[in-house]
Formats: structure tokens, sequence, C-alpha cells
């Protein structure tokens, strides 16, 4: 029997992944959710926008884990609020909050059970880089500012906040290098999963109506002409990524799906850079308020 810890299991390709895995006898699922069940999962309480939430769902696992080890992590669940990037209940902006810190906190409160040879899906985005995303790519990974943004004429929509989604997104993957650097010389394998464009999910359920109706009309007329990624698509390489049916090559991490094909492209610059790993990895740890960061230590 393995043992699979998942958030954003409700909706989405996560939903698919999810599914996937409570299909197979041989797998426990339990995963995090904002009070709704998922089909064969054992669900806790989880809102990734409190740190105090996160820090209860963790409690709650370790204690219905028991000696049990977790096999495989998978922090998928992840937020677009356009045009609404208040700060939380912890005072900091909501989609950094929710994509990164959350994951990040969660990712340390587990790692003391994590088996020795574990997977750890980290669900990050193309949109991290600049090569891909020109709109508004993330021009630093500095925890801090990203944390507390400094007003920017009272602007919160269009491309400041899809920058905050994107700077986010890099931060996933920057943990993700952290954590694999932590275990270098072990058999814990750590991904940083991009699914790619997959506008069948409820990703932009926060983006404005008139996009929302221009992507019902466009993305069906764009997929006569090109292959648009699909939740069912996405959610099957990320069970494929979690369940070690599709394993990283020697040396990489940056797992892209690419017109439905799984590829390990380099990621950004940005996300190569030990500087900005090391000091995201620290900063946050003072943010979410883990006492020693020592443990924690990727130098
Ligand atoms: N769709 C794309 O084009 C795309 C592209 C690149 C990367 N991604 C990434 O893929 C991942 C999955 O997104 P998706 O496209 O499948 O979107 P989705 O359908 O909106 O699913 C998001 C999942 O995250 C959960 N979630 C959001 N905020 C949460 C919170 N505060 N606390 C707990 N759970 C929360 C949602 O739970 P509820 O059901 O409670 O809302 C849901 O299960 C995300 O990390 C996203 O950034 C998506």
């Amino acid at each position: 029997m393995k043992t699979v810890v998942m958030t954003g299991a409700t909706s989405g390709l996560g939903a698919v992944t999810a599914r996937l895995i409570a299909a197979d006898p041989e797998m426990r699922l339990l995963a995090g959710t904002r009070g709704k069940q998922v089909r064969g999962a054992e669900t806790e309480q989880l809102d990734l926008a409190r740190l105090a939430s996160v820090r209860e769902f963790a409690q709650k696992i370790l204690e219905r884990l028991g000696d049990t080890k977790i096999d495989v992590l998978l922090l998928n669940a992840g937020t677009n609020l356009r045009g609404d990037q208040r700060s939380t209940e912890d005072g900091y902006e909501v989609v950094f909050a929710t994509n990164h810190l959350a994951h990040y906190l969660l990712l340390r409160l587990l790692a003391p059970q994590l088996s020795p040879t574990a997977t750890i899906v980290i669900t990050t985005s193309d949109t991290h880089d600049p090569k891909i995303n020109r709109i508004a790519p993330p021009q630093h990974a500095y925890a801090d500012l990203l944390a507390s943004p400094p007003e920017d004429g009272g602007r919160r929509q269009g491309p400041v906040s899809f920058r905050a989604y994107a700077s986010s997104k890099l931060c996933n993957l920057l943990t993700a290098r952290a954590f694999a650097r932590l275990n270098e010389g072990g058999q814990v394998q750590v991904v940083a999963y991009n699914p790619g464009f997959t506008p069948d999910t409820q990703l932009n359920r926060g983006t404005s109506r008139a996009i929302r109706i221009a992507m019902r009309v466009l993305v069906p007329l764009a997929r006569r002409f090109a292959h648009i990624n699909t939740a069912e698509e996405a959610g099957r390489t990320l069970a494929d990524l979690a369940l070690g049916s599709a394993r990283p090559p020697e040396g990489r991490l940056y797992a892209s799906l690419v017109r439905g094909k799984l590829t390990w492209p380099d990621p950004s610059r940005l996300a190569q850079s030990d500087d900005a790993m090391t000091s995201l990895w620290r900063e946050s740890a003072l943010l979410v308020g883990l006492k020693s960061v020592a443990e924690g230590t990727v130098e």
C-alpha cells in the first residue's frame, strides 16, 4: 500500500489525478480540501490561504498516519485570483501566500514523514518563464516583496495580478529545486510540473466575465489549429509522475506538458539561480514562522 498526500484534488487536473490514484486499490489517498469530499480519499480541511489551517492540516495528517510514511506528496493546488490581490489574515498577498508560502510550509512540516524513496511533485507553470510569458513575467523571487508588494498606484488588475501568479509559480519551481538540493545523494525524487495551458479547469474563475466569454469562444477555435492540453491529459500526466510511470531523466527536475507530451526543458534563467533559490528558502521560513532555518539550509 502506498500513501499519497495531495492538495488541489477537488477540481481541474488535480481531480483527474485524484480519481486515478483513488481507483488503484494499492493506493491510500489523503487530500486537503476546503470542505469538499474526494471520492475514494480521506479528506481533511485545508485552506491554503491561512497558515494556521496549513499547520492544523499537517498535524491531522501526521495523526492519521502514525508510523506510516508518505510515499507521494502532490502539492498541486493553485489560485489565480486576478484583480483580487487582498492580503490574507497572515498579512501576505493572497496568491503568493496560497500558491507558494502554504505549500512551502506544508512541505517543511511533512518532510520528516516522507519515505526515503518518496516522490514530491509541485505544480508550477510555464508562466514563470519570460520566454513564454511576455505579458507579465516574474521580475524577482524576493519573498518579502512578493508577500507585501509595494502599492502600484492602486492598480490591482491585469498584468499586476498576472505577475503575482507567475511569480508564485516561479517560487514553486525554486522550492522544488531547493528541496531536491537538500536531498541530494538520496533517493527522494522531486519534480516541478508544468501542465501547460489547460483551459478546461476552474483556474480562471476569478477573471473578468469578458475574458471568460472570450476564452469560451476562442479556445474551441484554437483547438482546430493547435493542440491544447486538456485537464484529463494534464491530470493523467501528474498521476504518471506521482506513481512513477513517468520519471525524470538524470539531472532533470522541470517537467512540462507540451501539446500532450511530457518534456524536460530547462526552466527560466531566474528559476536556475542558486541565489534566488537559497534566499527564497530562507525568507519563506521566516515568513511562515519556522524557528529553525538551519534544518532547511540549502547552501
Ligand atoms: N490550467 C492551466 O492552464 C494551468 C497551467 C499551468 C499551471 N497550472 C497549475 O495547475 C494547478 C491546478 O490548477 P487547475 O488548472 O486544475 O485549476 P482549478 O481547477 O482551479 O483547481 C485548483 C485546485 O486548487 C484548490 N485550491 C485553490 N485555492 C485553495 C485554497 N485556498 N485552499 C485549498 N485548496 C485550494 C482548488 O480547490 P477548490 O475546489 O476548493 O476551489 C482546486 O482543487 C495549479 O497549481 C495551477 O497553478 C494550471
